[in-house]
């Protein structure tokens, strides 16, 4: 069973950081043999964030961080967990969540980063959700952070019009105090079997740096875009109309879906499979690109400060990725800080 059983668990706060610099579609046109019509029509994709020299995941990770810290309207000695999902963490290790932990002075907090392709979010909420359920911890900070721009090879086009930098935080509190949204359930897969589709080969283990692995371009991500085009759109909609049933809902009964924001096309025929209309998912990889294991974080937090997201509304939270695995997350919003007043 997907639902979550224990102590309820409840998203307190958000925040999100994106780099100042933007990339445009115009701007990639001088970079490679690409152009805004063909990124747009494929993609839905107009503008991407870009981290500047000097500027890390661990940067952006703590500046999301602290401001979902303020919006729950806790301290950082609060926090017993502090969770990254990241791709790009600064170096192998030391892990960009301890970072965090250390530039935040959260004392009691332990650190860890996960690594799970894009849908690290999504693997990382449903951990720290089973970890304050069970009474293991009271508050969480979950973050999903990307730098993804220094693991891009920019004169591949099949690549370098996709990604872009950026950083979104929730904390999750088993104090209803304020809540935005509870938790109720989560249901995560992997199909290891195709980890062929997206990678990042070289530098570690398998290809050790050396003349070759850099001729051979391995220190960028590789991807089979136009299969995994076609394994998401095989393998999500069975699963997420399976993972409402075991919820006790139908995907009719769910008010919001968040995708993970890689390409509007696959929202669209994911939400097509479904019988979802459109109007039901919000958007805005126009503005930021695909930010990985940070997107579902930014399309929260925006759908959520835009007014769109109303209390008792079940909104259903889903990414996928490298390995490939894929998941979700749902959650039932409540009065927030509103409800307060
Ligand atoms: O978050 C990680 C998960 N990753 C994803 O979700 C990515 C999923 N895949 C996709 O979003 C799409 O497959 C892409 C956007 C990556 C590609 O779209 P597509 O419709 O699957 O295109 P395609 O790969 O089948 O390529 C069609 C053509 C090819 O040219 P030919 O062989 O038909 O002559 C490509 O070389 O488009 C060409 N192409 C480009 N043309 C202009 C590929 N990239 C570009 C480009 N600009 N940037």
């Amino acid at each position: 069973m997907p639902l979550f059983s224990g102590k309820p668990v409840f998203v307190t706060g958000t925040g999100i950081h994106l780099p100042k610099r933007v990339l445009t579609n115009q701007d990639l046109e001088k970079m490679v043999d690409t152009t805004d019509e063909w990124i747009v029509e494929r993609t839905g994709i107009r503008t991407r964030h870009i981290a500047a020299p000097g500027e890390l995941t661990s940067d952006l990770a703590y500046a999301a961080g602290l401001e979902a810290l303020g919006s729950a309207g806790l301290k950082p000695e609060n926090l017993d967990m502090i969770l990254v999902a990241t791709n790009s963490p600064d170096t192998l290790f030391p892990g960009v969540a301890a970072k965090v932990q250390g530039k935040l002075e959260a004392t009691r907090a332990g650190a860890a980063d996960l690594q799970s392709g894009c849908t690290g979010c999504v693997y990382a909420l449903a951990i720290a959700t089973a970890g304050i359920a069970s009474g293991l911890w009271e508050n969480v900070l979950v973050v999903g952070a990307e730098v993804l721009s220094s693991l891009i090879n920019w004169q591949d086009r099949n690549t370098c019009v996709l990604f872009g930098d950026g950083a979104g935080a929730m904390v999750l509190s088993s104090n209803p105090a304020g809540a935005l949204a509870r938790i109720l359930s989560s249901d995560l897969r992997s199909d290891g079997t195709r980890h062929d589709l997206i990678s990042f080969p070289g530098g570690l283990v398998e290809n050790p740096t050396s003349p070759n692995t850099l001729e051979e371009n391995l220190h960028s991500v590789q991807m089979k875009g136009n299969e995994v085009f076609k394994f998401v759109n095989q393998a999500l909609p069975g699963f997420l109309r399976e993972s409402c049933e075991k919820s006790g809902l139908e995907p009719a009964q769910i008010d919001w879906w968040i995708f993970h924001q890689a390409n509007l096309r696959i929202i669209d025929s994911v939400l097509k499979r479904l019988q979802v209309d459109s109007s039901k998912t919000f958007v805005n990889l126009d503005k930021y690109g695909n930010t990985s294991a940070a997107s579902v974080f930014l399309a929260f937090h925006e759908a959520y400060a835009e007014g769109k997201l109303a209390p008792s509304q079940k909104v259903l939270i889903t990414s996928f990725g490298a390995g490939m695995t894929y998941g979700d997350i749902i959650l039932e919003m409540q009065g927030g800080r509103h409800a307060e007043k």
